[in-house]
């Protein structure tokens, strides 16, 4: 259940170059000839800055923040206490004020195989002002920590707004070179778009779930100040009924809380927030999708609660990819694109962000919906109401990059290249947004791909180009 690809097989290209460039395939977009560096493919070890354990007895570890609601005025504040359950408290205010609120969290711990979690706190604070900076502190006494997040304007259709989208992150020096990168951009996202496979603990025997809270105090100095919106990946699964851990996607769901119920969902796994001009919908690449399923009929009925008047900006995040030409995952999406791609064209989704894909990739807006059974229309071919999909599992993880691509590139790639990188989406008023794909490799301010989106809504023009 839980994909693995051979092992530790780099150093396909080797060595340090800058060069940029780029050549065309007859029948495709573009392959880049980018020359990479060599993978750091290793995780960090145990005893590496990014994992060490806040100072002072049972501090609070691993913090973490997502949005709370439907509408961006809650967030749900995460943390980890080691020895005690402590204090349940969130305290915070907003800044400019000395009003101090505070909030209770409830407390979990889960066993995994031999590993017992820590203190799991989750707290929900809901009723924020819009567009307010808000100061918080969990913990107690000397060993209390302080952070602060931002909560979104309210929902409307003329906001920018700056998302980040990182996927299959792990643990490497690769992952952090990414978060580097995403933190040192001169564009600064807002919200992390996190499109699935996050610890990739299940790497290691029995799954050592240690590594999931290494994990957590690696993402801790972004996701304690911004919310990730958390998409789930095969790597989350964590099935392993061989030794008695039968309850797929365990460490997850106990560890990272989305506000599912907000949206109408029966299940963390897929769910939909709004923020600021966008409607954000998660769905689970690996829960049951088909006709009549809890996925299948939710989808439905939040694509019809879709305002385009209040929210331009249609956003579909999910793990495994529609449309990608690597040879590596080949058409695992394909049974989830036959049964939702439809309502995709249909209700005009603006982008589809996926992962899984251990590189880049982005489409022309192209659909394949004409075939049925008989007629052999199984091209995709281009359509004006579709996604651009974009694939971007490029977050630097313990698997490594895949670089083998299918040839000739499609019709329907406009842009591939395996490097680790993370992407921009800034959403700019109604009809413009820019997409920008940050290779790790460059300068915080080089973009290695980029285009502008028109919104699928609003334009009167029907053509994305690239900037
Ligand atoms: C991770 O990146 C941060 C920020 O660039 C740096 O301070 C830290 O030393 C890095 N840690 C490792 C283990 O590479
Ligand atoms: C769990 O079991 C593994 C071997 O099966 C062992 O190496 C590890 O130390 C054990 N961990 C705990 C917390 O007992
Ligand atoms: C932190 O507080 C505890 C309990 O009040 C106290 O025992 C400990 O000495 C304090 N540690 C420091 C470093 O101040
Ligand atoms: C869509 O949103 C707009 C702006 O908030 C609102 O005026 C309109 O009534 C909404 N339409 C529906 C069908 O709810
Ligand atoms: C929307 O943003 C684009 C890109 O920044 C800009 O060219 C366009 O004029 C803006 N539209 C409006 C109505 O402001
Ligand atoms: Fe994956």
């Amino acid at each position: 259940m839980v994909l693995k690809w051979g092992g530790f097989s780099f150093g396909l290209v080797i060595g340090v170059s800058f060069i940029l460039s780029i050549s065309e395939v007859c029948n495709g977009g573009i392959t880049s000839t980018f020359v990479r560096n060599k993978d750091l493919a290793n995780d960090m070890p145990l005893d590496s800055d990014v994992f060490k354990v806040p100072p002072g007895y049972n501090a609070p570890q691993q913090v973490h923040i997502t949005q709370g609601d439907y509408l961006g005025k809650g967030v749900i504040i995460s943390w980890v206490t080691p020895d005690e359950p402590g204090s349940n408290l969130v305290h915070y205010w907003a800044e400019n004020s000395k009003v101090k609120s505070s909030a209770e969290s409830i407390v979990l711990t889960y066993k995994y195989y031999n590993y017992t979690s820590g203190y799991i706190h989750h707290c929900t604070i809901k009723d924020l002002k819009y567009d307010t900076k808000y100061y918080y502190e969990v913990g107690i006494g000397n060993s209390s920590r302080q952070f602060w997040f931002r909560t979104p304007p309210e929902v409307g259709p003329d906001l920018p707004y700056t998302f980040g989208l990182i996927g299959d992150l792990g643990q490497t020096h690769d992952s952090n070179r990414t978060l580097t990168h995403y933190e040192l951009n001169p564009t600064k996202g807002q919200t992390i778009l996190f499109v699935g496979d996050l610890s990739y603990a299940d790497a290691y025997p029995n799954h050592d779930n240690t590594r999931w809270d290494t994990w957590g105090r690696f993402i801790e100095r972004i996701a304690a100040y911004q919310p990730w919106i958390w998409t789930a990946g095969n790597h989350e699964i964590d099935f392993l009924p061989d030794i008695g851990e039968d309850i797929p996607f365990k460490p997850y769901i106990h560890r990272y809380h989305v506000p599912y119920k907000a949206s109408g969902s029966t299940s963390p796994l897929w769910y939909s927030i709004k923020r600021a001009s966008a409607h954000i919908i998660v769905l689970s690449s690996y829960s049951a999708f088909g006709m009549y399923t809890p996925q299948y009929k939710w989808l439905q009925a939040e694509f019809e609660k879709v305002n385009r008047t209040e929210t331009p900006w249609l956003v579909v995040l999910m793990h495994s990819p529609f449309y990608s030409s690597y040879v590596h995952h080949y058409m695992e999406g394909e049974t989830m694109r036959v049964m939702y791609e439809s309502f995709f064209v249909e209700y005009k989704v603006d982008v589809v962000f996926a992962g899984h894909v251990h590189a880049y990739e982005r489409s022309e807006r192209i659909s394949n919906i004409a075939y049925n059974v008989v007629n052999g229309l199984c091209t995709p071919v281009r359509d004006p109401s579709a996604p651009v999909y974009i694939t971007i599992g490029d977050g630097g993880n313990l698997e490594g990059l895949v670089t083998e691509m299918t040839e000739p590139q499609p019709s329907y790639s406009a842009y591939r290249e395996a490097s680790f990188g993370h992407g921009i989406f800034d959403i700019k008023n109604r009809t413009h947004a820019y997409f920008g794909w940050h290779r790790n490799q460059d300068g915080y301010a080089v973009e290695a791909d980029s285009l502008w989106l028109h919104n699928r809504y609003w334009s009167v023009s029907e053509e994305s180009y690239v900037a």
